[in-house]
């Protein structure tokens, strides 16, 4: 049985800790859900960790649904966000809306997250309304890189940390099933977590959010590009595929691949005939 919207909200009232992770393919979806993590984001990272952009921005929603629906084959059990591109949602209600709709219709996943507080709240609360999942976004929200001026933490001030509360709380007002929280003091993440109702699901937050979240490239060691403080590599995937693909090409130009045991053998005779 997959993942439901209610079943992560019950685990916050029952202090269970919830897992979320980024994945953007089929195989990789396979074994999140054979770990039986809850929850997967299909997050527009992907422009940077498997497109190689230098950030969000140029992901479009083709990409997007493209990747959801491979995620979406791999999934049967983990509940699947759909993560909606920069300037999908900005326009107007009903542009968000439609576009959130192509995410569920289309792409097949159960939820939906955009970023954004207080200036998106009347956009969640419409989509909410006609019965999408949404999932909120706060703190350092990569698709505003540029007003940010950089990967940067957010909130330090007595304005920005109130901002942040405030956006936390219109969120839930709107509806959302649950808030991430990005890049922001672990103290004021955890303030935020006791001040909502709904999760709050941290990456680079700290301990006291609801849940955590984390790019796979990032935990499996894969992007070497560049590795966020928030990040534990769990794995070194980019040294083991190094050291495969070394042995690979090595084997190859000496002739030691393929052997008999790669190849398919043929009846004699039929070959003798041809010559
Ligand atoms: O796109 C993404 O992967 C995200 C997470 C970092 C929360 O938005």
């Amino acid at each position: 049985m997959r993942v439901t919207v209610n079943q992560i909200r019950e685990m916050k009232q029952k202090g269970e800790k919830i897992t979320m992770i980024t994945a953007y393919d089929y195989t990789t979806a396979k074994v999140v859900d054979e770990v039986g993590i809850p929850l997967i984001l299909v997050g527009d990272s992907l422009g940077m960790v498997v497109l190689g952009y230098d950030s969000t921005i140029p992901v479009t929603m083709d990409v997007m649904l493209h990747h959801t629906k491979a995620v979406v084959r791999g999934a049967k059990n983990t509940m699947v966000v759909g993560d909606m591109p920069f300037m999908t949602y900005h326009l107007s209600v009903e542009d968000a809306l439609r576009n959130a709709g192509r995410f569920i219709q289309e792409a097949g996943c159960q939820a939906v997250k955009l970023e954004g507080g207080v200036t998106v709240a009347d956009k969640v609360r419409r989509i909410v309304e006609c019965g999408i999942p949404v999932m909120g976004h706060i703190g350092l929200t990569p698709q505003s890189i540029h007003a940010f001026g950089g990967f940067k933490v957010q909130g330090k001030t007595p304005e920005a940390a109130s901002r942040l509360l405030e956006d936390a709380r219109a969120l839930e007002k709107a509806g959302v099933f649950a808030i991430v929280l990005e890049t922001v003091p672990a103290p004021l993440a955890a303030l935020i977590t006791r001040q909502v109702g709904v999760p709050t699901i941290g990456i680079g937050a700290g301990i006291g959010c609801d849940g955590q979240v984390q790019v796979v490239h990032d935990v499996l060691g894969s992007y070497s590009d560049f590795v966020p403080k928030h990040a534990k590599q769990y794995a070194k995937l980019a040294e083991v595929i190094k050291n495969a693909l070394t042995e690979y090409f090595n084997e190859v130009k000496s002739g030691n691949f393929p052997t008999e045991k790669q190849s398919f053998p043929m009846d004699e005779s039929i070959l003798a005939g041809l010559k």
